[in-house]
């Protein structure tokens, strides 16, 4: 396999021509997209002042819903955003925003929670005086099959993901502008995403998915003080645990990286997706069995959850 000869996202979607005609939901109404708009005055637009969570519909069930709320409520509450609905009205604002759809299944949401509108075009919060506002776009979404068989090539950039004094990368607000730089800096390199380091210049993260290497069997990550707590790399790291697979959460360089058996990236969208090459060195051999082992793993959870009772 020649690692070099394309180009992909983490995010890349089969087209799917239903995803015209979608719904979307805007502050308890839901509208067709060609109507669903905020103002140019809303903190989100203004500032990205707002939080925001990805989430996926697999036949009828939220996968995670609960994980997914418990990080979405306590970035709003670290931030001082009061949400304006419970748990459960979430949860059935999204079920009523598939059902206006008729979507069951192989369904992405972006949630998106913002301060609100404001009074006047300035940075203070307290100008955000009738919000927050809430918004779900719910889109026909299954990854491109290349994405698994190719693999992603990530490309080490300068931007970090910084301390959490600055601006915590636990937080999952709407300014992704650190990542997007990143982002830009890897397609520069000729890459498809940004392999970011942490402070200390020990591997991190992507610029939108967490990072696992695997070498010699054990399955490595970063120890999380730099990265989003990610739903998904928390699910990989307790599969393993449940399952033997010897896994750790470490400090590593990009020499333990570059020589790695397999890495992959996790993420709500893609769930488990295989690097094909950092910085154009091709890791491993292209066989990528403990990812192929987790993926399966995780499809199963992802069924078991399905036979779960969604608490509201
Ligand atoms: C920067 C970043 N890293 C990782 C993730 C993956 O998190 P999750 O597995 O919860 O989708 C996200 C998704 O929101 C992200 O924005």
């Amino acid at each position: 396999m020649n690692a070099d000869t394309h180009s992909h996202s983490t995010h890349d979607a089969s087209e799917d021509l239903r995803n015209n005609d979608i719904k979307i939901y805007v502050n308890g109404d839901i509208v067709h997209r060609d109507e669903a708009k905020v103002s140019v005055y809303d903190s989100g637009f203004m500032l990205g002042d707002g939080m925001w969570e990805g989430l996926r519909l697999y036949n009828g069930t939220w996968a995670f819903f609960d994980e997914h709320m418990d990080r979405f409520f306590n970035s709003c509450k670290a931030v001082s955003l009061d949400v304006g609905m419970t748990k459960g009205e979430i949860l059935d604002a999204l079920n009523r925003t598939a059902a206006a759809n008729g979507m069951t299944t192989d369904v992405h949401c972006r949630l998106m929670c913002t301060r609100g509108r404001k009074d006047k075009p300035f940075q203070h919060p307290g100008l955000s005086r009738s919000g927050p506002t809430m918004v779900m776009i719910l889109e026909h979404s299954k990854p491109v099959a290349s994405l698994h068989d190719q693999g992603i090539r990530l490309a080490t950039v300068a931007q970090v993901r910084g301390l959490p004094n600055s601006q915590d990368p636990k937080l999952n607000s709407h300014s992704k502008l650190n990542c997007i730089i990143a982002c830009l800096q890897a397609e520069e390199a000729g890459a498809d995403e940004a392999l970011m380091l942490d402070p200390h210049g020990f591997v991190n993260t992507t610029n939108a998915c967490n990072f696992f290497i695997v070498r010699r069997g054990e399955v490595w990550t970063s120890t999380g003080d730099y990265c989003m707590n990610g739903v998904t790399r928390q699910k990989v790291i307790d599969l393993c645990r449940a399952n033997d697979i010897p896994v750790r959460e470490k400090n590593y360089s990009l020499y333990e990286a570059y020589g790695a058996d397999e890495a992959f990236l996790t993420g709500t969208f893609g769930a488990q997706t295989p690097v094909a090459s950092i910085d154009g060195k091709q890791i491993g051999t292209g066989e990528r069995p403990m990812t192929l082992r987790i993926r399966q793993l995780y499809k199963e959870l992802i069924n078991v959850n399905r036979h779960a009772k969604q608490t509201p």
